[in-house]
């Protein structure tokens, strides 16, 4: 039986909050520290996430419990795939940054759903693999879409402040719900890259043992 398990770190917050460019700043300096990374996201780039990548840019349509069912199912094969599962390798003692993970679920899908549900669906991937911090990156709505409208040609329709509102909203009350059990960073993403990921890399050096890498 493995027993030395390896760190995971994941990054949450609105699309626009700048988590993909911190999870890969954060890699960097873990890499620069000896450290093995394996850098990953979801939705994932495996069979389900290329459907939900399709239902979200309105190409396919989908029930709002079947895509939450979706993410959650997309999940599991993110940890069990035989290809990129990281599951494995964060058994064997290697550290993963993934850029989302279950309070995007949280989160997003209960802004349409009984957010218990939502719990509900992903507790096999929370009891199996809880991450050792959650880096929230916080940015308001506005300026979240500001980024967005700077960095895209075009904006999916679910990306509008309303909806980016009620999502951090969930955040927040995810985080509540589920404090007990789950570690939360709340970093100020209001700040250049470089002055963010140096933020978020003492508090990552503070919460994680990295010794039994
Ligand atoms: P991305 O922009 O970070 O690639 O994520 C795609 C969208 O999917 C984003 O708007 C958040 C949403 N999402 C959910 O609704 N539920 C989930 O469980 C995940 C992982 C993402």
């Amino acid at each position: 039986m493995v027993t030395k398990a390896g760190t995971f770190i994941v990054f949450e917050g609105l699309d626009g909050s700048g988590k993909t460019t911190q999870a890969k700043l954060l890699a960097g300096t873990l890499r620069r520290l000896g450290i093995d990374v394996i850098e990953t996201e979801e939705p994932t780039r495996g069979s389900i996430g290329i459907l939900i990548r399709e239902i979200l840019s309105g190409r396919a349509e989908c029930d709002d419990r079947a895509l939450a069912a979706l993410f959650a199912a997309d999940r599991v094969d993110h940890l069990h795939s035989a290809s990129r599962g990281i599951y494995k390798p964060a058994m064997a003692g290697r550290t993963i940054v993934s850029d989302r993970y279950y309070f995007s679920s949280y989160a997003y899908n209960s802004a349409h759903l009984p957010i218990e549900y939502v719990i509900g669906i992903n507790s096999i991937c929370a009891e199996l693999m809880r991450p050792d911090v959650n880096v929230f990156l916080d940015l308001s709505p506005e300026k979240c879409l500001n980024r967005l409208k700077e960095n895209r040609k075009r904006l999916d329709t679910y990306e509008n402040v309303g909806y980016l509102r009620k999502v951090r909203f969930r955040y927040f009350e995810a985080f509540k719900l589920t404090e007990e059990k789950e570690r939360v960073a709340i970093v100020d993403a209001d700040s250049p890259a470089l002055e963010v990921s140096d933020r978020v890399a003492k508090i990552v050096l503070q919460y994680c043992n990295f010794t039994s890498v």
